[in-house]
């Protein structure tokens, strides 16, 4: 009986778990109602006497090994129950991060400002708060010249010197009149109108200027370098140069891309003519280089202008311009995958 006993105390001294159901099995054999130290205790009184005190002995050792090995286990558990709760489980791997994306808008004006800026254009801003002069007056467009009309402003109404602006052209000014020629420099940035807010047109948009002075620049530079530039945005290599008129530049065209007719949605997009207007342009006129400071005798240049959300439509086929300005996570999460 006593080497039984001593065989249990070695198997208990031995003992370990990771898991508190082997632990609660462990104390229930040992220690528990019907467990052994139980039985051994009740078998106390039939051993001979002589035999008693090592008997004795033995049953206590094993009862102490049994409930020091329980104790141990339970707070080596409990601790590491503890660590969880407190730092959670650090051998887990990371949470995913989301990432955002770039808005379709900035993604057209970091593509048009890398095709310019490879063949020597700067990158230029200025105010969306412009005063008069910048906007208007400077662009050869004198107080009640009609062509103003052609803009609807927004003025701030205590000052009718102060409006938003409605184009980029007002950097043109802020720039010939800060920097002497050569000039080659693109200005991308949102401009104002009071028009009505429809699928097609918005109160807010963004347009890119261009500009370009030197000596002896020609309206077949403009041409050449508007052509290199619908190329290398949209991969078409006609364009069109339509007569018009902008206070600004004289001569003045509106320019047209062939866009093809391949597709129903080339039919729409394009009124079913396969060409696409994107901008207007010309050839600075003399009375803005003047207004600039900038000498016409010595100086000529071009100038361009065209709307980037017309292009990011085209380029993503986006049908209502009002979604760019919607913050949709639905619409925006769709540029993931460009940079
Ligand atoms: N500023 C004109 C507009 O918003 C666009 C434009 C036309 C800009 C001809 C130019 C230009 O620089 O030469 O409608």
């Amino acid at each position: 009986m006593i080497d039984k006993i001593k065989e249990y105390i070695g198997e208990a001294q031995a003992f370990s778990t990771q898991t508190p159901a082997e632990l609660e099995a462990f104390r229930i054999k040992f220690l528990g109602s019907k467990g052994l130290l139980k039985e051994f205790f009740a078998e106390f009184k039939n051993v001979p006497n002589e035999q008693k005190k090592e008997f004795g002995q033995v049953i206590n050792l094993l009862k102490t090994s049994a409930e020091e090995k329980v104790k141990s286990i339970q707070e080596a558990l409990e601790n590491k129950e503890e660590s969880k709760g407190f730092y959670g489980d650090l051998t887990r791997s990371g949470e995913p991060v989301t990432i955002g994306s770039r808005h379709p808008i900035s993604l057209v004006k970091n593509q048009i400002i890398d095709i310019f800026s490879n063949i020597g254009f700067n990158v230029s801003e200025g105010p969306e708060i412009e005063d008069d002069w910048h906007n208007f007056t400077a662009l050869n467009l004198p107080e009640y010249h009609p062509a103003r009309d052609m803009q609807d402003t927004f003025f701030i109404q205590t000052d009718p010197d102060i409006l938003l602006r409605t184009h980029t052209s007002s950097v043109q000014v802020r720039y010939m009149e800060n920097n002497k020629p050569p000039i080659r420099t693109i200005s991308p940035g949102r401009v104002f109108r009071n028009e009505a807010v429809s699928s097609r047109s918005h109160c807010i948009f963004h347009q890119v200027e261009g500009l370009y002075i030197d000596k002896d620049v020609s309206f077949a530079d403009l041409k050449q370098t508007l052509l290199h530039f619908t190329k290398e945005m949209f991969g078409k290599s006609k364009i069109r140069l339509r007569p018009s008129y902008f206070p600004f530049t004289e001569p003045s065209a509106e320019i047209d891309i062939y866009w093809g007719l391949k597709t129903e949605t080339d039919y729409r997009i394009t009124k079913g003519t396969g060409w696409l207007e994107i901008g207007g342009c010309g050839m600075v006129d003399p009375n803005v280089l003047k207004n600039c400071g900038i000498d016409p005798e010595e100086y000529t240049g071009f100038a361009f202008g065209m709307g980037i959300e017309r292009i990011a439509m085209l380029n993503y086929q986006i049908g209502d311009i009002r979604m760019f300005y919607e913050n949709d996570v639905r619409f925006l999460e769709q540029f993931k995958a460009s940079i």
